[in-house]
């Protein structure tokens, strides 16, 4: 077979792997332990998003790691719509975002009393950025627009987008998970922005989203989704894999935990027995 559907999902680079490979085998702590082997874990996180915030030209805390490019559009769409509101306000879009984007933003305007402008595209694709400046309204919370489309790649113009933004004063996330790694990035347009790591030869279930210091993130999780609800886009093969090999170990540890428990009885018995004595 020869693949080419690289804006589907690209492989696993070499060098990835082998970055990734000590945290999946002998360096398998929790970070959020405070022993050494989480320790160990956190410090390799923190010098990825060391290095990834160089390369962004962003602030170390300005990387939230998420599970892709649908998490990031999730976090960004409900945390920023959310932010400063009590219920509603406005939220602009564009028809030809990805699910992720228009999945998240139609929740907020059936459920939580948004009310949502969805922008057309020209012919070719292209937001007409006088639109957008005349769909601006005073309650306008959020403006969310793709840098690059994934079925035409048609790039938007997120200079201007990002002008219009900047002088009414709203907020832009932007979907740069078809982007990064084939246009350059410029994150001082935008206050928030999302990445996946398997469109550009990292792993699938590994993301991260760019979020300007400053904009704490109102977030309140979903409910978890069931096995046979469809997600809005993208399969998190690696947690869902880590998912069934943790039940495995769970079960294992279930059989293992009876029977610590009935060793620690018979401990405890033989104890009572030579206090007895
Ligand atoms: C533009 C765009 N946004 C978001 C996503 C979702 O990313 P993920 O599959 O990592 O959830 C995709 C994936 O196809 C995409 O192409």
């Amino acid at each position: 077979m020869i693949y080419l559907d690289y804006n589907a999902t690209t492989p696993l680079c070499d060098a990835a792997r082998d970055a990734m490979l000590p945290y999946l085998e002998r360096r398998f702590g929790n970070p959020s332990s405070v022993h050494a082997a989480g320790r160990e874990a956190r410090a390799a996180i923190d010098n990825a998003r060391d290095k990834l915030a160089a390369l962004l030209h962003a602030k170390p805390n300005e990387i939230i790691f998420t599970s892709g490019g649908t998490e990031s559009c999730n976090l960004a769409v409900f945390g920023l719509a959310r932010r400063r509101s009590a219920g509603g306000g406005h939220i602009i879009s564009a028809k030809t975002e990805h699910h992720a984007v228009l999945n998240t933003v139609e929740h907020l305007e059936k459920n939580e009393n948004f009310q949502v402008t969805w922008l057309d595209v020209s012919r070719d694709g292209i937001i007409d950025p006088d639109q957008l400046a005349s769909a601006i309204r005073p309650e306008t919370r959020l403006v969310s627009i793709m840098t690059a489309n994934n079925e035409t790649g048609v790039l938007q113009p997120m200079r201007e987008i990002s002008q219009i933004c900047r002088e009414r004063g709203v907020l832009l996330h932007t979907d740069m998970v078809q982007a990064f790694g084939k246009v350059s990035v410029d994150l001082s347009l935008v206050d928030a922005a999302s990445f996946a790591a398997h469109k550009f030869y990292g792993p699938k279930g590994a993301g991260f989203l760019f979020l300007r210091s400053g904009f704490a993130p109102e977030q309140k999780m979903l409910p978890r989704l069931r096995e046979w609800q469809r997600p809005p886009s993208g399969h998190c093969t690696i947690g869902r894999a880590n998912r069934s090999a943790r039940h495995g170990c769970a079960m294992n540890s279930g059989r293992e935990f009876r029977r610590t428990f009935r060793m620690q009885n018979k401990t405890a018995r033989t104890l009572r027995g030579w206090q007895t004595r």
